[in-house]
């Protein structure tokens, strides 16, 4: 028996030399012993010679791909399944091709379950904000993958969090990115990890906002995020209590009055006569007063009521959303739906007090399309937002901030005429044409449709900066602890 001693679980350079020379060596699959790390006795695969009694070897490039993935599985008979393929291939050429054959059979399953395990692993790490003894920021998270995946799913949390500084620790070893070098550390233990942070809170305000009872398939559910991940996910402590609950609130949804709009009045190009004047405007509660009979445009037919900003009238920032959502236009208040929950919730995180900010939109009703009982979002379009310009900039010159800030791109065109992408404007100092300055960053319903959980991590983080960068510009919003 020969034994082929591997430096690690991964060691795809050390199996490949052993197996050329065992396979030019003809020596068969099942004379040798694979081992990873130093194990005593049997005759040792480095005291064949390289190149011995000399067969060309050959295989398919596909194999190569293959075995990549393979061996990091953590099948310990892996080594000896990839050997034993490549001894059949130099016969069998075609033997890849034949799915039913139980080694390739076997190959295939272990790859599947490679590609699985790093998928998952990309979707559930959760990083934990920790302190990095400097003052600084730094973000760890404990994951448990099923196989040695560690290097091959490494480039994607390195170009993911680029610029943060984050270890991953595994019982497999640790991935730690300095934000310029990636090293692979030690097994670590669970106890190693942090167990909480304020991201937590956020991430099942997230996840209970998110979560539609009417759509609960629990089966598919448990399928797409595995039980065995749950214990690491900050908001899995919600889903059975969600899950208990969803009848109860299917049920209620069902019979609530829809949230369906009044009955279409008027068309708006009928002058109301009981319209106020608007050049007599003196006072912002003039504004919010005329505003709710506003027939600039046509929205207000449908919308229950106008939805006018709201905040101090001395706030240093006003922040400009799209229109008001569903429960927006049923309360008469911007942004208290799910948006305005992740808004509130990235506020805190960023230090800054949303009580002393001046909140409001570039229109002013709300624009929907009925899909049966529901009410669904529909983009403003640029006449609509044209015709509120005229609030908008009511609201902004009594409120006089130090700074306006553009929450997606339907607010940063109203503001601006700004044509261009958001990315472009986004993280850039700009102003206003009165020279007030200007920060344009995305709107909070972006996070909330962003389908893959590690962009909606890191586009979270990044809002979180964007606040930050408001707080600095506009220290009066900062809460007390944060100034
Ligand atoms: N989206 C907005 O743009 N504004 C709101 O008030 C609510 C959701």
């Amino acid at each position: 028996m020969f034994v082929a001693r591997l430096s690690h679980p991964v060691d795809f350079e050390g199996w490949r030399g052993f197996a050329r020379r065992f396979a030019q060596a003809l020596v068969a699959p099942s004379a040798i012993d694979w081992r990873v790390g130093d194990h005593e006795g049997g005759l040792f695969g480095e005291d064949l010679v390289e190149g011995g009694e000399g067969r060309a070897l050959s295989v398919p490039r596909a194999f190569i791909a293959l075995a990549q993935e393979v061996i990091c599985h953590s099948d310990p008979a892996r080594f000896d399944l990839l050997y034993r393929l490549l001894w059949r291939l130099q016969e069998e050429k075609e033997l890849l091709q034949i799915a039913s054959d139980h080694d390739v059979h076997r190959a295939a399953a272990l790859a599947r379950a490679v590609r699985r395990d790093m998928h998952k692993m990309t979707a559930f790490v959760r990083f934990r904000e920790v302190d990095d003894g400097d003052g600084g920021e730094a973000f760890v998270a404990w994951f448990e993958p099923e196989h040695h995946i560690l290097e091959k799913v490494a480039p994607f949390f390195v170009e993911r969090f680029t610029t943060m500084r984050w270890t991953i620790l595994t019982p497999r070893g640790t991935l730690l990115w300095d934000g310029r070098e990636l090293k692979l550390g030690e097994a670590a233990t669970r106890a190693q990890a942090p167990t909480s942070d304020a991201m937590e809170e956020w991430w099942r305000t997230y996840y209970a906002s998110i979560f539609n009872p009417a759509r609960l398939k629990p089966k598919a559910m448990k399928a797409e995020m595995p039980v065995k991940y749950w214990r690491n996910l900050p908001e899995a402590e919600l889903i059975s209590p969600l899950i208990a609950d969803a009848t109860r609130r299917t049920q209620e949804m069902i019979m609530s009055a829809p949230t369906s709009p009044q009955k279409r009045r008027p068309a708006a190009s009928t002058p109301d006569p009981a319209a106020p004047d608007l050049s007599a405007i003196e006072s912002w509660e003039e504004a919010a007063s005329a505003a709710r009979s506003c027939r600039r445009c046509d929205l207000w037919c449908d919308a229950t009521q106008t939805v006018f900003g709201e905040g101090p009238r001395s706030a240093p920032v006003v922040f400009v959303g799209e229109q008001p959502g569903d429960q927006e236009d049923l309360a008469g208040t911007p942004f208290v739906g799910p948006a305005g929950k992740v808004f509130d919730r990235a506020m805190a995180e960023a230090g800054l007090d949303r009580t002393q900010a001046y909140v409001t939109n570039a229109v002013k009703h709300f624009k929907f399309q009925l899909r049966g009982k529901r009410r669904i979002h529909e983009k403003p379009n640029a006449g609509e937002v044209k015709a509120c310009r005229f609030w908008l900039d009511l609201e902004l010159g009594f409120v006089k901030p130090q700074l306006v800030v553009a929450l997606g791109a339907t607010a940063l065109k109203a503001l601006t005429g700004h044509a261009g992408s958001l990315a472009s404007a986004r993280g850039r100092e700009l102003a206003l044409p009165d020279g007030t300055p200007l920060l344009a960053t995305v709107h909070p319903s972006y996070l909330l449709r962003l389908p893959d959980e590690q962009a909606k991590e890191s586009e979270t983080k990044r809002f979180i900066t964007d606040l930050k960068h408001v707080g600095s510009l506009a220290p009066g919003l900062r809460l007390p602890r944060a100034a």
